[in-house]
């Protein structure tokens, strides 16, 4: 028979990387909680629609990378690449707009994107993703990239560079493309070939560029940020001017592109030196324009969105802290029932409690106990005794209320 294995590009999270994992998403759940930010949840696959609307036909993740079936009455379905469209349609059906702006929500799931796996990229992902809908304040702004800031920094994920930009709104941008093109194609013949051939597909990447003849060209190309309307070049100044306030270091690159459509006026994206080519350990920024795009009214919104599997790498390997641990060792085969009942009672007292549940000799129980770290093991034979694991003192106990009493005094609690 063929080996069953997991789908390319998927993880099996074993349990100890899972106890981190859900130890980051609390952790993010206070952060953001402080800020106001509530839980909420929609569902793993929308109307294919959501995406095609709310990322944009044209991005790569529309394009190439979504997971999109049919369900038996032919809807096409997709599960979702990112967590903003689907938060948006839930604001636009549940008519969140009624209610006290702005509304602010995170979540933390799966995200599922069809593309090639390497180190740090897999097909099912997990992000935590934060939103802000309903203002257009550049405080929020502010906020959520300090808030992502410091959810690297308690994911252990950090140092983590920020690089910030302004895109503008869309007319400025795709004004600003179209005098890219004509500026890189008035100085054509001193590009790279690979630069000449994208000119109408990607100009941006001509500043990214190797090749000394583009970078010499680029040094004097027009960029976005000189382009933008007053309006967004003051609403930028602030965001930045906040951050400063905050002693936060960024650099501005005029050049940040993000793999979404939705886009308008801030954009950041945190990255990694200790990851490899994938280095961005999230990203996010502002769409003014998406919730009308999806068939809402004219609403702001900013938020970002941080990759977990990222900041674990980025984080490196964690010795994990063992719990206090009591084991319950059966001497004698008849006391195994009161064992079970004694542990059920150990753990109503809040301690964590782990039993013989496959059939060792005594021996083989201590090792066990010793295995998990056990601060205290109790012994089921003709008396109770309990053995604190680290003196190697053993005492009889009278009955149940004292075994509790000495194993608390062998756990140090
Ligand atoms: P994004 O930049 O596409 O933004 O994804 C955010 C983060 O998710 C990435 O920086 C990365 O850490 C992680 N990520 C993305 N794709 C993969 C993958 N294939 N494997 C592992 N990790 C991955 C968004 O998704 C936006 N929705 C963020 C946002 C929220 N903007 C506004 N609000």
């Amino acid at each position: 028979v063929k080996k069953l294995q997991a789908p390319r590009g998927t993880l099996d999270v074993l349990p100890q990387d899972a106890r981190r994992r859900l130890d980051i998403i609390a952790m993010a759940g206070v952060v953001l909680g402080r800020a106001g930010y509530e839980p909420i949840e929609t569902p793993v696959f929308e109307d294919t629609q959501v995406f095609a609307r709310g990322v944009g036909e044209s991005t790569d993740i529309v394009q190439k990378e979504m997971f999109t079936f049919e369900d038996k009455a032919g809807r096409s379905l997709t599960l979702r690449p990112e967590a903003t469209a689907g938060i948006c349609r839930a604001y636009i059906e549940h008519g969140m707009h009624k209610l006290p702006q702005p509304v602010k929500v995170w979540y933390a799931g799966p995200f599922f994107r069809h593309e090639a796996p390497q180190a740090g990229r897999f097909r099912q992902f997990t992000q935590i993703d934060a939103e802000a809908i309903g203002s257009d304040d550049p405080s929020l702004d502010a906020e959520l990239i300090l808030l992502h800031a410091e959810i690297i920094e308690h994911a252990g994920a950090g140092p983590a560079r920020l690089r910030l930009s302004s895109l503008g709104s869309r007319e400025t941008r795709a004004e600003y493309l179209e005098e890219l093109k004509q500026y890189l194609r008035a100085r054509e013949d001193e590009l790279s070939q690979e630069v000449r051939e994208r000119i109408d597909q990607n100009p941006l990447r001509a500043f990214d560029a190797d090749h000394s003849g583009t970078q010499a060209v680029m040094r004097d190309a027009p960029l976005l940020l000189d382009r933008l309307a007053a309006d967004d070049t003051a609403h930028f100044a602030e965001v930045r001017a906040l951050l400063d306030a905050e002693g936060v270091e960024y650099e501005i690159d005029p050049t940040l592109v993000r793999g979404l459509d939705y886009y308008t006026r801030t954009v950041w994206e945190f990255e990694s030196d200790r990851l490899g080519a994938q280095a961005a350990l999230g990203g996010g920024g502002r769409y003014d324009g998406l919730i009308e795009e999806l068939g809402g009214p004219p609403t702001p919104g900013v938020g970002f969105a941080a990759g977990i599997e990222r900041m674990l790498l980025a984080a490196g390997e964690q010795p994990s802290v063992p719990d206090a641990r009591v084991f319950v060792a059966v001497a004698k085969p008849n006391a195994a029932r009161h064992a079970f009942g004694l542990a059920r009672r150990l753990r109503s007292a809040g301690m964590r409690v782990e039993l013989e549940q496959a059939g060792r000799s005594l021996k083989g129980q201590l090792r066990q106990a010793d295995r998990i770290g056990a601060q205290a093991t109790v012994i089921f034979g003709d008396a109770i005794e309990v053995k604190d694991m680290q003196s190697g003192e053993q005492r009889e106990a009278a009955d149940a209320d004292h075994v509790l009493e000495l194993v608390r005094e062998a756990a140090g609690s």
